[in-house]
């Protein structure tokens, strides 16, 4: 563990990111903090380096990294078109948690892309990640650094509860600041297509480059999702998670689970004291930089069903009730 925080960045000092840059360089897996999860970081340019993502997260191999990059030179190497549409979009979101999915240069293991003709690239903003990855000089595939169908991991404890023992080592910087994943755009369409939303909304996106599409999974279960990562039921904790609509069903859904034996925690922007825990959130901003930390903090307190409030699909409550969907399987109340 190497802890290195954006004050050390700040004075300039990558002499604490030799040895991780090192070992990525020697095709070894390292996490490391982005401003929306923890990623697991590998030379995206090497098979070997990158089977390793796979293994060590038991990750489907039919699902495709993200490569990370810390300079906009670096595009060139990897993708074989910039549309303009793309320009105006790197110019609005990078550095910052905006993946966007280009037709791809055949320069990258083939596992990166897992076969597709396509490549996700992400220049993230935290100054630790940026840091490392200039140092690095490499491309970076990188999938948040959890164990697959586990919740994303927000701090550098959470890389090691689910990793350790199978990666090289971890970057601790803190507690990301979005902690949701990436907002996920294709743009090898004529209309850019949103994939999976993110940190960066999808309103945002339109106030640069007016109206885009939405993956029709995106509000389906019919359809297959264009993100292959998407189809996966993903981000679950031990326990059994609801969505509750009314805020007016908390109290005697806490009663009822209460009274079949079950350990209860719940998430939602009130406090419910019968509860045996209960995270109160002041923001949409606040949900989104807790709701993986908390899922994994009732996972240690023992919890067995989980309570959370839904909120609008707006800004990026687009982002929380698609994450909050699959980590409650569709169950409701
Ligand atoms: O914020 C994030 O994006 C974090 C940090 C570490 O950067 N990374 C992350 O990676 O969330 P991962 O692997 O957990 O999710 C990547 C998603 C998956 O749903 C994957 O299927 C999709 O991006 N994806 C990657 N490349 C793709 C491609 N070429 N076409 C379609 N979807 C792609
Ligand atoms: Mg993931």
């Amino acid at each position: 563990v190497w802890n290195v925080d954006n004050n050390d960045i700040e004075k300039g000092e990558p002499l604490l990111l030799q040895e991780p840059t090192m070992w990525i360089r020697d095709n070894k897996l390292i996490a490391f903090p982005t401003e929306t999860v923890y990623g697991l970081g590998a030379n995206a340019l090497s098979d070997e380096a990158v089977s390793k993502i796979f293994y060590a997260k038991g990750r489907p191999s039919d699902n495709p990294l993200i490569v990370h990059i810390g300079d906009k030179t670096q595009l060139n190497e990897l993708v074989a078109d910039i549309p303009e549409v793309a320009d105006r979009l790197m110019e609005a979101f990078w550095p910052g948690a905006l993946t966007l999915i280009f037709k791809a240069k055949p320069v990258l293991s083939t596992h990166v892309t897992a076969g597709l003709e396509t490549v996700g690239i992400r220049m993230p903003s935290n100054p630790v990640a940026r840091a490392f990855l200039k140092a690095c000089q490499l491309p970076i595939a990188a999938p948040s650094a959890n164990q697959s169908g586990r919740p994303s991991p927000t701090t550098a404890a959470h890389v090691l509860q689910d990793l350790n023992g199978r990666i090289d080592g971890v970057i601790d910087g803190g507690q990301t600041g979005i902690g949701l994943e990436s907002t996920v755009l294709s743009i090898v369409e004529d209309t850019p297509v949103l994939y999976r939303p993110g940190g960066v909304t999808k309103e945002e996106i339109e106030g640069v480059v007016g109206p885009i599409g939405v993956d029709k999974a995106l509000v389906s279960t019919n359809e297959q999702p264009k993100s292959p990562g998407m189809k996966y039921t993903h981000y679950a904790p031990e326990a059994d998670v609801y969505i509750v609509e009314e805020p007016k069903h908390f109290h005697s859904a806490i009663q009822r689970a209460k009274a079949s034996g079950l350990r209860v925690g719940v998430l939602a922007s009130e406090s419910y004291k019968e509860a045996h825990e209960s995270i109160v959130v002041h923001s949409l901003y606040d949900l989104a930089q807790t709701f993986y930390y908390t899922l994994r903090l009732f996972d240690e307190k023992a919890v067995t069903v989980i309570f959370v409030e839904a909120v609008p699909t707006l800004g990026v409550g687009a982002a929380i009730m698609n994450r909050l969907e699959k980590a409650a399987g569709g169950k409701r109340l």
